[in-house]
């Protein structure tokens, strides 16, 4: 099962999953994540996971948990992810998840483990009483998510690199100590997928955890909200609509945007807007962000408005991973010598 993994569909495996850390996704989100997700599925049979069993591993507020599960989940179908087609589910309604992690965590080194850059930032950020052991063992249930799928690709962010790394050096290890069982993944940087950075601070990734919200374009803002922080985006002194990441970051950045939610070339862009002035820009890059966030805050405000309905989608979404969770269990516990009643 090590090589060339293809499901009944004849399609290649792909396994991606994002936390749900706040009711809104943002634009790098959207851009980095989401909408390569939505392209993706026609070419590979796909699994989107929303990672709640993640999130728990730093202090949370279990009613804002469920909220932002069920709005992360709705975005990603208000986005275009097609639950018919690819399957859309919660992590923690697929018990393999937990169990494979555990399973898992057996073979994973303690110095392995503590390798990790993600978890070394992160409980340093938070001190050693306050980090969980969840916290330091997050890489080895991420890892869980994609061998219990047998999955080949993991569309990922650079950041999430080495956490795949770990899940291929775990597959190895399981296939060599007890027999193939896992497909051996591969990370894969969506391709062309840009990097958005904060409109007001164009040389950091734009991300939830900055320090001021107001660099941040979120999927479910109200468009006044989102205008004004497009309109008020730092750019330069030098007046010239130009790609230059380096010289010019902030007016890049914006370039950037432009031309992922336009599905427009930045060479375009730069002619098209040759002789004007960074004020007519961003007007124009304000009219592109509402014209493809509009659409899915609506829909997301549909979906949410019958959450009976988002329930039973996500319900049954969960019971087709769930049966291809448990042929690839059933396996593993075969193969380390727990016996099955
Ligand atoms: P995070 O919100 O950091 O957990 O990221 C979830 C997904 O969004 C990952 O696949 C990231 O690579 C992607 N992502 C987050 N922030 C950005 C950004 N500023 N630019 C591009 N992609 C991003
Ligand atoms: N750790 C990933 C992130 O923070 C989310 C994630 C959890 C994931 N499990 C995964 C991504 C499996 C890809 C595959 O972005």
């Amino acid at each position: 099962m090590s090589t060339a993994p293809v499901s009944p569909s004849g399609k290649p495996i792909l396994f991606s999953g994002m936390q749900p850390s706040s009711d809104s996704l943002h634009l790098g989100n959207y851009v980095g994540a989401l909408k390569q997700w939505v392209q993706m599925q026609e070419d590979y049979e796909a699994f989107f996971c929303v990672v709640n069993l993640h999130a728990i591993t730093v202090p949370q507020d279990p009613e804002k948990l469920k909220a932002s599960t069920r709005a992360t989940a709705a975005q990603y179908i208000a986005a275009g992810i097609d639950p018919e087609k690819s399957t859309l589910f919660v992590q923690s309604q697929v018990s393999g998840h937990a169990e494979l992690a555990w399973a898992l965590n057996t073979i994973t080194g303690f110095g392995e483990a503590g390798r990790m850059t993600q978890f070394k930032d992160k409980s340093q950020r938070f001190g050693a009483d306050t980090t969980s052991v969840g916290l330091f063992t997050y890489p080895v249930l991420m890892a869980a998510d994609i061998l219990l799928y047998q999955a080949a690709t993991v569309p990922v962010g650079e950041d999430q690199r080495q956490h795949v790394e770990l899940t291929r050096d775990l597959a190895t290890r399981f296939n060599s100590r007890f027999g193939d069982t896992f497909t051996v993944p591969v990370a894969q940087m969506p391709k062309g997928a840009a990097k958005i950075y904060d409109l007001q601070e164009p040389t950091a990734k734009m991300s939830k955890s900055a320090d001021s919200p107001s660099g941040l374009l979120s999927l479910l803002d109200e468009p006044g909200v989102n205008k004004k922080k497009i309109m008020r985006a730092v750019t330069d002194d030098d007046g010239e609509i130009r790609f230059d990441r380096e010289a010019k970051p902030g007016v890049s950045n914006l370039l950037t945007i432009y031309a992922e939610l336009a599905g427009q070339s930045v060479e375009s862009l730069e002619s098209e807007y040759a002789g004007k002035g960074y004020g007519d820009l961003k007007k124009g890059l304000v009219e592109v962000v509402e014209s493809v966030f509009g659409p899915i805050r609506t829909r997301t405000a549909e979906l949410l408005a019958d959450p009976a309905e988002l329930d039973r989608i996500l319900a049954g979404n969960a019971d087709r991973a769930n049966e291809a969770a448990q042929a690839t269990l059933r396996t593993v516990y075969d193969r380390m010598g727990l016996i099955s009643r």
